[in-house]
């Protein structure tokens, strides 16, 4: 079945049955990489891109249900995002596996609270799950970028 939909500003096709994973679609019939499986269940947050805008679990997103839909994954970030400098300034990644889905759910957060508590960003981030226990690093890389992105408001 052919399915249509807008992958980081591009419109895309893909020839695959309706219930394949949004997931390997993106990897192995597009060929972006940088979103990650974990663990297949909706539970780790490794895979996680954007549909219209809000973090979604590519592991369990059916590719149908993104027909005519935007996607973005983590190749489609800016690089000037302050999250990006952020995240190398705090050293956040170690293996790094997490941090394509860590980085794409610290967007939605911090469109959501500009000015983010631990509170916010433990709950926001907790579905997000890192094997090397990066989470210090990552709170830390949050704020740095929430900080950048006020003075950047502030400045006009
Ligand atoms: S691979 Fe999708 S949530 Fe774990
Ligand atoms: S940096 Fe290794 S899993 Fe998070």
């Amino acid at each position: 079945m052919d399915i249509q939909f807008e992958l980081n500003g591009k419109s895309v096709q893909v020839d695959v049955p309706e219930d394949t994973p949004l997931l390997w679609a993106i990897r192995d019939h597009l060929g972006l990489t940088g979103t990650k499986f974990g663990c297949g269940i909706g539970m780790c947050g490794a895979c996680t891109v954007h549909v219209n805008g809000r973090a979604t679990r590519s592991c369990i997103t059916p590719v149908s249900a993104v027909a005519n839909s935007a996607v973005t994954t983590i190749e489609g970030i800016d690089p000037s995002h302050p999250l990006q400098a952020a995240w190398i300034k705090a050293q956040a990644p170690q293996c790094g596996y997490c941090q394509p889905g860590q980085i794409m759910q610290a967007v939605n957060l911090l469109e959501d609270f500009p000015d983010p508590s631990d509170e916010q960003i433990n709950a926001v981030m907790s579905g997000n799950l890192c094997r090397c226990m990066a989470y210090i690093r990552i709170k830390e890389a949050i704020k740095l970028a929430a900080g950048e992105m006020q003075k950047e408001k502030a400045d006009g």
